[in-house]
């Protein structure tokens, strides 16, 4: 559920028209819900009601510092995976001590910064970040808290981009080798083990992957504990997908993955950390942008749009799907004609929808595409020197620009001449 529906024939931001902001704002713009990012992060927060745990949003979906500071003050930590984030989090208000520090190829300046400024615990994902990790701790003279992550080999059935869990992946550290590589971890100065990470993938759409990962971790959090290592915390990663279209798409919820987790891994009396960033951002955001031209077509009708591929790289990068709603709601039963929505950028990659089904369209028209939230504005650029587009957060008859649209001066004088050119 969201806050974005059509009230007497417009499309509303809880209680705002979208229209209102788009003549403020200037269009395209990334919208957000303060009311459906709370509401799904308690949701989350309340399906593992009963045992110690911690949301930590997994800041990559949408790392905007309103955003970051809503969810910091309903209590949520945060998953980081790069300097910039950890920094982000701290300027939100996040104590060092609810901030997980995840990611392949954390650097030495950054495994630093967060020594430094605090840190709940970094998810180690090979031995050679390890090796850094120690030797920096032991450098400043502090303990790093670390987990490493296991790779489970779990098929996550998610598209092939965005899954983490096989062998085949960067990721994590085989399970089969995990033994040794807590006894190597134990071996070195400046760590202290805490717990196990796993994140199998992003968009699942069901939960039986989650089960065969976590039975895994249950059974190797009993022979570690035997080897002696001190497993008390369980990060279980992010990964539950969200309902893309309206009509039949039905992932799992919340309440139904936090039984899961409890089944599969409550009596083991660990501390839960999970790090969803999807399903808290996704349906809490969508993209307006305006109908430029409706151009006819060998045998079919483009809708060229003001936003393109580079605001919302989404469809381009793995075909995905997301409804796009006229900002006018619709007469009921009024005909629809199938599109290709399309935006300006020179290629032809920067298609959002073929042959789409949408009712009349002209140009100056306003649509809205939903689901847009998470790996929206965050995967923007500016390629065809376009802006950066506006990012706007409403709170129930409230709205504020939250990342301002920047100026052409802006992107022209971030760049330099040379001296000698
Ligand atoms: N934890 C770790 C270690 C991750 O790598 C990710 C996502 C998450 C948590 C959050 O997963 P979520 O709950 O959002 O599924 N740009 C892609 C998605 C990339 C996901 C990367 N990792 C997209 O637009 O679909």
């Amino acid at each position: 559920m969201d806050h974005f529906l059509y009230r007497d024939g417009a499309l509303y931001a809880e209680d705002v028209p979208v229209a209102e902001i788009a003549a403020a704002v200037g269009t395209p713009f990334y919208l957000y819900s303060t009311a459906t990012l709370l509401r799904h992060y308690r949701l989350f927060d309340e399906a593992l009601d009963g045992v110690d745990h911690l949301v930590c949003y997994a800041m990559k979906a949408a790392s905007n510092q309103a955003i970051l500071t809503t969810l910091a003050r309903a209590g949520a930590g945060m998953d980081v995976v790069s300097q910039g984030e950890y920094l982000r989090a701290k300027a939100a208000g996040v104590p060092g001590d609810k901030i997980v520090f995840s990611g392949v190829g954390k650097t030495e300046e950054e495994i630093t910064c967060a020594l430094e400024g605090g840190i709940r615990q970094f998810n180690v994902e090979s031995e050679p970040e390890m090796a850094v990790i120690s030797r920096v701790a032991s450098r400043l003279g502090k303990v790093a808290p670390i987990t490493i992550r296991v790779n489970p080999d779990v098929d996550a059935k998610t598209h092939a981009k965005i899954a983490t869990g096989k062998s085949e992946n960067k990721f994590g550290i085989p399970i089969a080798r995990a033994r040794e590589v807590y006894a190597l971890a134990a071996s070195l100065p400046g760590l202290q083990v805490v717990g196990i990470d796993v994140h199998i993938g992003s968009q699942l759409t069901e939960l039986e992957p989650f089960g065969l990962a976590y039975k895994k971790v249950a059974e190797l959090t009993g022979q570690l504990r035997a080897d002696g290592h001190d497993i008390r915390r369980l990060d279980l990663g992010g990964g539950l997908g969200i309902p893309y279209t309206r009509s039949n798409e039905a992932p799992p919820l919340p309440v139904e993955y936090g039984a899961l987790i409890k089944d599969t891994l409550g009596h083991l009396g660990c501390e839960i950390e999970i790090e969803p960033g999807r399903l808290i951002a996704g349906n809490a955001g969508i993209m307006v942008s305006k109908v430029i031209y409706v151009k006819s077509g060998e045998g079919r009708d483009f809708l060229i749009l003001d936003g393109a591929m580079n605001d919302l790289i989404r469809p381009a990068m793995y075909d995905a799907h997301h409804d796009i709603i006229p900002v006018a709601e619709p007469a009921p039963g009024v005909e629809q004609a199938a599109y290709d929505i399309v935006g300006p950028v020179c290629e032809s990659g920067d298609t959002f929808a073929k042959g789409r089904m949408m009712p009349p369209l002209a140009a100056g028209d306003l649509v809205a595409f939903r689901s847009a939230g998470a790996y929206g504005a965050v995967m923007s650029s500016e390629y065809n020197s376009r802006l950066m587009i506006p990012e706007v957060l409403v709170k129930d008859d409230q709205f504020a620009v939250i990342r301002p649209r920047p100026s052409f001066d802006d992107m022209i004088n971030r760049d330099s001449i040379p001296g000698w050119l």
